[in-house]
């Protein structure tokens, strides 16, 4: 009786230390976060590729373009062991610890979508993806053109103020001197009358 107690306890003990195990499995496998899946650069500017990793030991992290023309590689690095660029973003890109890569001099053809691979020493592994946007920027003779536009505008409109005060006060004076005649007119009337 006392024996059986005692296998019955060891199995739960067992059955416990086994889920344990299991949870500690789950939450220490590979995680790939990613705040913000869509991104928007403008043309010669840099952007971000955000990421944030959970992984056991020590990851390969590997990021890809995923475009018409297929996958193109464009980094792949293991943290303070290694870094393997591709030739074509050789001098504008750069990796963070969190696994986020940083794009410059971002170009139309930069748009798309980008995988990012953490791959454990196991070989497991786990994919996030990001779609970047690319805006072309506001053109800078169109930027003069509105600026020009705008000035000459309130010249107009300063121009158009100013004659239309210049007319209201010739009116004005217009008015003044019909007034001043009649009183003239007036006076002859009376002084002739009367001489
Ligand atoms: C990862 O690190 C970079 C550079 O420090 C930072 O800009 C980015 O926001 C980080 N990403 C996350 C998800 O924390
Ligand atoms: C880096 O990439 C090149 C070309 O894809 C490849 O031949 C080379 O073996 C890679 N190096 C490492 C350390 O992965």
């Amino acid at each position: 009786m006392f024996l059986m107690r005692t296998r019955s306890w060891n199995n739960n003990s067992l059955l416990l230390i086994l889920c344990l195990t299991g949870l500690y499995l789950q939450t220490n496998g590979i995680m790939v976060l990613i705040p913000h899946d869509v991104v928007s650069a403008t043309v010669d500017e840099s952007v971000i590729l955000s990421v944030e990793y959970r992984c056991n030991g020590v990851p390969t992290i590997r990021w890809k373009q995923l475009s018409a023309w297929g996958m193109k590689n464009i980094i792949t690095w293991e943290p303070d062991n290694y870094q393997n660029i591709s030739e074509s973003y050789e001098d504008r890109i750069q990796e963070f610890r969190n696994g986020s890569i940083q794009l410059s001099n971002v170009q139309l053809y930069d748009a798309g979508c980008y995988v990012v691979t953490v791959t454990d020493k196991e070989g497991s592994s786990r994919d996030g993806v990001i779609v970047l946007n690319v805006n072309e920027p506001v053109d800078k003779d169109l930027n003069f053109v509105v600026v020009a536009a705008t000035i000459l505008l309130t010249i107009s409109i300063v121009l158009m103020f100013f004659l239309w005060v210049c007319n209201q006060s010739v009116k004005l004076c217009k008015k003044k001197r019909r007034a001043q005649n009649k009183l003239l007119q007036i006076w002859n009337y009376h002084h002739f009358n009367v001489a």
